[in-house]
C-alpha cells in the first residue's frame, strides 16, 4: 500500500437530541463520511488519500466537521453537495475550498 499524501478525518460523534453542544452526527456527518469514502473509490484517489471517522474534534457547533491533513484545513457545515468539490479541488488539485473553511475567529 502506498503512503497516502492526504488523510481526511470526519467527525461522526453523536450526542443525544437536545444536547447543548450538538454533534456532527446530528447534523448528518455519517452521510458525509459515506459519500467521501465512495468518492475516493470512484475518483481513483485510493492510495493518494485515506479517510477515517473520528470522535469529537472540538468545534461541535459548526458540524459536520471535516479535516484534511497534512494541510491542517478544517471544513465546517459540510453538506453532501460539497463532497465532490473537496475531493476534486483539494485532494485532486491541492487547492483548499475557501468557502467551507472554519473561520479564524472560531479558534479564539
Ligand atoms: S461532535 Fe463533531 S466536532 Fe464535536
Amino acid at each position: 500500500m502506498p503512503k497516502p499524501s492526504y488523510h481526511i478525518l470526519v467527525c461522526t460523534n453523536s450526542r443525544p437530541p437536545g444536547h447543548p453542544r450538538g454533534s456532527c452526527g446530528e447534523t448528518g456527518s455519517n452521510a458525509i463520511f459515506e459519500k467521501l469514502s465512495m468518492g475516493i473509490e470512484q475518483k481513483g484517489l485510493f492510495g493518494k488519500c485515506m479517510i477515517a471517522n473520528t470522535g469529537c474534534l472540538g468545534p461541535c457547533g459548526v458540524g459536520p466537521v471535516v479535516v484534511v491533513y497534512p494541510d491542517g484545513v478544517w471544513y465546517q457545515k459540510v453538506q453532501p453537495e460539497d463532497v465532490d468539490e473537496i475531493l476534486d479541488q483539494h485532494i485532486g488539485q491541492g487547492k483548499k475550498v475557501d468557502r467551507l473553511e472554519v473561520p479564524d475567529e472560531l479558534w479564539g
